[in-house]
């Protein structure tokens, strides 16, 4: 059967797929996933599918694909668009692309606490706007991030570790909750393991860094942002149904906390009309992982993993 890919990934990634040597189909529309009925379509005699976090793969696409498919490789190091147990009863392997994506996403995750409370984006705004301004004393002042603020990383997993790393270096304090809150290299970032509440009730900023599952759905909704101080800051690089968005509108909206940034929603790519019209919300499309170097890894793992499967070798990075 042949490759499946539900979009063209990088040039480099693209490269490594023809050097298979296997049978390729690609959708063709670069900027839109498949719709559902195409993907179902498509996918029909694959022996191995390449998807993004944008396609639900779930029995029903497994059984289109039919009894040649070996692999699911999802290009993402979430993997809450794949039913892992669905595909593990049909003999299916699924890998993602853990790893790759560290360093890029800790990146975005830091520069959405950098602009949230220094309100980077809103000062820009303010200068577009015309407005007749001069330098003074309380014009547009923030959160001080460097020496003495406390970061409240939750989840401190490869992504957490590297947000840790930039924290240190801007001299925060810094709480995690995680299995490697406790190790040795979080240690060394000054990291102090906690449990949940207490990271919400002391952190000036507190950023997501765990993955999507049945626990984690809604693992911020109103009673957590109430535990959190009014002056404290929410970031979001993760997967967006671990807030529940609603009550994070709510929240903003009453003053219950003072601001948020985000990458991910709950409803992707529609945002909460609660959030598009507030000046203390920092709102990206989703582009954590989009360095060019990174999309580059992320895509020549997943075609790495498709290789070594269709040749009978175990995965470099499984999930489950
Ligand atoms: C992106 O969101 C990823 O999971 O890699
Ligand atoms: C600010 O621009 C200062 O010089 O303190």
């Amino acid at each position: 059967g042949h490759l499946y890919l539900s979009r063209e990934l990088t040039d480099g990634a693209m490269a490594a797929v023809r050097s298979l040597g296997v049978p390729v189909v690609v959708h063709d529309d670069p900027d839109r996933p498949p719709a559902r009925e195409q993907l179902l379509a498509d996918v029909r005699g694959a022996s191995a599918l390449i998807t993004l976090l944008t396609e639900r793969v779930d029995g029903e696409v497994l059984d289109a694909a039919g009894s040649d498919l070996r692999i699911v490789a999802n290009c993402a190091v979430g993997y809450d668009n794949v039913d892992v147990a669905a595909a593990r009863a049909r003999g299916v392997v699924v890998t993602n692309t853990p790893g790759v994506l560290d360093e890029a996403t800790a990146d975005v995750a830091f520069g959405l606490v950098l602009a949230t409370s220094r309100r980077l984006v809103e000062a820009d705004r303010f200068v577009r706007s015309g407005a007749d301004w001069i330098w003074g004393p309380r014009l547009f002042v923030g959160l001080d991030v460097s020496a003495g603020a406390t970061l409240g990383i939750v989840g401190l997993g490869r992504i957490g570790m590297a947000v840790a790393r930039r924290a240190a270096a801007f001299g925060m304090r810094i709480l995690a909750t995680g299995s490697r809150a406790t190790s040795d290299e979080a240690a060394g970032y000054g990291v102090e393991a906690a449990d949940l509440d207490r990271l919400l009730a002391e952190s000036d900023v507190v950023t997501l860094h765990c993955p999507l599952t049945p626990e984690t759905r809604h693992l911020i909704g109103a009673e957590q942002l109430a535990a959190m101080k009014p002056t404290a800051l929410l970031v979001n690089t993760a997967r967006g149904p671990i807030v529940d968005e609603a009550a994070l509108a709510d929240a903003l909206a009453r003053g219950v906390i003072a601001g948020a940034g985000l990458d991910v929603y709950e409803d992707e790519p529609r945002v909460h009309p609660g959030l598009l019209g507030r000046d203390d919300v920092v709102l990206l499309p989703h582009i954590a992982s989009a360095g060019e170097a990174t999309r580059d890894a992320m895509g020549r793992l997943a075609v790495e993993n498709v290789r070594a499967v269709l040749a009978g070798e175990p995965p470099r990075t499984p999930v489950g």
